[in-house]
């Protein structure tokens, strides 16, 4: 018998990249860099808590190669000039003393540089633009996430305008990505990926969507590829042989006629390998104006979406691949094991809980806190605000986490929902002596009904019960209207989530019976009042049911 996640956490190799176990951070854009893109406290701390959770490669998103032009944010991760080394030299090194080895992620944002708009500075494409399509995402925002995501536009000095490339522009974005390869190494990286995915400008030239060009850069597959064959040329003549060099390439492109094809897509890889690629980091696209633009493309939410991919590139191109995409330890391990990757990148996963690869080595797999797929974290991203997760509070304030030097408390937390374990969790965890009392049999309070409308919270509720008991919280079912004993420091009180009645309108008490299976609760047709993620969430579970739902 192998041991659990034995693959997962077996060394692993890149071209000349020796990793101490195959998990690897997704290359992860998270705003935490200084608003003039230098690294500082902030997003050192990101990558150190993660490389400290045991991941073999941490891979940092998005640096971009031509800042402040060709990039997203302020804040984005930069490359462009050798005032940046310093702060990344700080976090490589942070992550190196963890055990870790790093990666940048080179990109030039292209069409979706949306400080060049902010700026009023043109954004560079290789053609000009096709009429867009229905843009069914803003249609799906709220006022205030609408107004964040086009904060860029509204700016007192955004304009809109593109670029057509010339071949001027194209020899000094190919100099561009092999001077931030020269930087990146100089900052102690220990390997390149070039970003030839997610629709940033070297994607737009492997896309017939977007490059309609005849003069060299587009063309048929091979000549699209010209653009990243020169980048790849350029950063390995810039590094050498000793560093690893590999792309991150989209194997589709969907909701998009024409659009990249599979094809298309390993004939780029095949060539851009000769030029001097070390592996593949095997992503995706899809139309991000269509509504699940995002989940079809590079940020599945179908399990292990795009691993036939990895596979598919594994096989024809007989170089190490990189797969990753909403992938459970289970999953990676089994990917390994049939041969699909050789190194399993995790995003989500590793937001959700970056000690997720040391909880696994320790034989804690039933510790490791489940990302609950609600997409707080890069929807942050998308309104320009610093990265946080539904299920891990620490998210964005690495830096501020810090031990408690408060003397020991004795408290009670009165409610055992999702508020009321957190709390209870982290005073234990602080060394406070935490009680709490839970009104029913059971604890996770609304989230119990909530797992059963929308099935990705499965798990959830059962980590923080079990979280809060390892960390040495006593549980008391069944209180109800019981005075706290006077001699407790504090009292919290987390008996807040309650279900607004309506007149005539059915309660958890009648929904969750329905909601396990008792058909006699709800009629033919159900209104569902309200817009929220819960009201939509039990209008898509009733109308599974077979109802009639009207929102
Ligand atoms: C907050 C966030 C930021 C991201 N930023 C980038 C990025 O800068 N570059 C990139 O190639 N992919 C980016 N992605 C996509 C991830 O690298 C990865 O493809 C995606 O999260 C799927 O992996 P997972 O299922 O393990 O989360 C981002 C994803 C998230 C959640
Ligand atoms: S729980 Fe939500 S916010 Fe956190 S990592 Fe998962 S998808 Fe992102």
């Amino acid at each position: 018998m192998t041991a659990p996640f034995e693959r997962l956490l077996q060394p692993g190799s890149l071209g000349p990249l020796e990793l101490r176990n195959r998990i690897a951070l997704c290359p992860m854009g998270v705003n935490l860099g200084e608003p003039d893109g230098t690294a500082g406290d902030d997003l050192v701390a990101w990558f150190h808590a993660r490389a400290r959770g045991g991941a073999g490669l941490i891979l940092v998103g998005s640096a971009s190669v031509s800042y402040p032009d060709g990039s997203y944010d302020a804040r984005q991760v930069a490359l462009s000039d050798d005032r940046f080394i310093p702060g990344l030299r700080r976090l490589t090194d942070a992550v190196r003393a963890q055990g870790a080895a790093s990666a940048a992620q080179l990109v030039h944002d292209g069409a979706n540089s949306l400080f060049d708009i902010s700026r009023g500075q043109p954004l560079l494409v290789p053609s000009k633009r096709r009429p867009p399509p229905n843009d069914e995402l803003s249609l799906m925002l709220t006022p205030d996430e609408l107004a964040d995501t086009m904060a860029p536009f509204a700016s007192p000095s955004a304009a809109y305008s593109v670029r057509v490339a010339t071949d001027a522009d194209l020899e000094a974005v190919v100099t561009a990505f092999a001077g931030a390869a020269a930087r990146a190494v100089e900052a102690g990286f220990d390997a390149i990926e070039i970003h030839a995915g997610h629709g940033y400008l070297i994607d737009a030239f492997l896309s017939p969507q977007t490059n309609r060009r005849d003069d060299g850069w587009g063309g048929d597959a091979t000549a699209r590829a010209t653009l990243l064959v020169e980048v790849v040329r350029a950063v390995r003549a810039a590094v050498g042989a000793g560093v690893a060099v590999w792309a991150r390439i989209g194997a589709e492109e969907r909701h998009r006629d024409p659009g990249q094809t599979v094809d298309d897509a390993l004939t780029a890889a095949r060539i851009a390998v000769a030029a001097g690629l070390d592996a593949v980091h095997v992503t995706s696209y899809a139309e991000p104006m269509v509504a699940t633009g995002i989940t079809d493309g590079h940020t599945p939410h179908v399990p292990g979406a795009l691993l036939p991919f990895a596979a598919r590139f594994r096989a024809e191109l007989g170089m190490p691949v990189i797969a990753m995409g909403r992938l459970t330890p289970e999953a990676a391990e089994a990917a390994l094991a049939d041969g699909a990757a050789d190194v399993i990148a995790m995003g989500r996963p590793l937001i959700a809980d970056p000690d997720l690869p040391r909880k696994l080595a320790a034989g804690r797999r039933d510790t490791v806190r489940p990302c609950a797929y609600q997409y707080r974290c890069i929807g942050a991203i998308f309104r320009n605000q610093v990265v946080r997760c539904t299920v891990n509070a620490d998210v964005g304030h690495e830096a501020a986490a810090t031990e408690s030097s408060a003397p020991p408390r004795s408290v009670l937390v009165v409610g055992g929902g999702p508020a009321g374990l957190e709390a209870a969790r982290r005073l234990a965890e602080r060394g406070h002596t935490v009680e709490l009392w839970e009104a029913s049999d059971r604890l996770g309070g609304t989230l119990r009904l909530a797992e059963l409308a929308d099935p990705d919270l499965l798990g959830l509720a059962d980590w923080l019960a079990g979280a809060a008991v390892d960390a040495g919280v006593r549980v008391r079912f069944g209180v109800v209207d019981q005075e706290p004993p006077v001699d407790l420091d504090v009292v919290v009180d987390a008996t807040g989530g309650r279900w607004d009645a309506v007149d005539g309108a059915v309660g958890p008490g009648d929904l969750e019976p329905f909601l396990r299976g008792d058909e006699g609760v709800l009629g033919p047709v159900v209104d569902v009042v309200g817009s929220s993620k819960a009201a939509l969430s039990i209008a898509r579970a009733v109308r599974a049911r077979g109802r009639v739902v009207r929102l």
